[in-house]
């Protein structure tokens, strides 16, 4: 698996201090309110796991699960819900937790969705923001961990075609593996 990639762009102990830090900022804004997180499945689930330990004002956590893709890169534009939501949106306070905003086109399908279940507020943090590629004006990151340029990553919960999820640090994928 580590063959297969080119080099690490955070490391174990820098995605902590990220996540850390992300924490400590929703923890900040959202005292006295009524936290829900929205985990959108599977690409943000380490993240998710790991994020909700920083936050320590109460909060409810949810998971949803969307497919997206056309190809195993790029995003199609097309969203099916695989998994919906159990959690009433009404009187929360949700924050929608991604692993990657790469076009906005799976966040922007979600978000119009969860708007229409009328929650108090409705945020997004993602954990790696790729601005470049950015092709809807109606989703932005209101906590982004980092940012990175137009290259495939892998790990932390991210894949390539369902692997690499459990490396513990994020790196870029070799191109001759997607290429091939
Ligand atoms: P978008 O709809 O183009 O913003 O795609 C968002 C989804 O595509 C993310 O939730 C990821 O699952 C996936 N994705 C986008 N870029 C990457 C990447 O570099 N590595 C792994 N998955 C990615
Ligand atoms: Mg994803």
């Amino acid at each position: 698996m580590l063959k297969d990639i080119e080099k690490i762009y955070y490391s174990e102990a820098q995605l902590k201090e990220i996540v850390q830090r992300l924490g400590a900022e929703i923890s900040e804004d959202y005292k006295g309110k009524n936290l829900l997180l929205v985990s959108v499945l599977k690409g943000s689930v380490i993240f998710m796991a790991d994020l909700m330990r920083e936050i320590k004002v109460p909060c409810a956590i949810d998971f949803m699960c969307v497919s997206s893709y056309a190809n195993k890169t790029e995003s199609s534009g097309v969203v099916k819900i695989v998994k919906d939501l159990d959690i009433n949106l009404e009187g929360y306070d949700v924050l929608i937790v991604e692993d990657i905003l790469d076009s906005g086109k799976t966040l922007s399908y979600i978000k119009k969705i969860l708007e229409s279940r009328k929650p108090k507020s409705m945020k997004i943090c993602t954990l790696l923001d790729k601005p470049e590629r950015r092709v809807v004006d109606d989703v932005w990151a209101d906590y982004s961990g980092a940012e990175v340029p137009d290259e495939f990553v892998v790990g932390y919960g991210l894949d390539y075609d369902e692997k690499y999820r459990n490396l513990p640090f994020i790196g870029v994928l070799k191109r001759e593996v997607y290429e091939k």
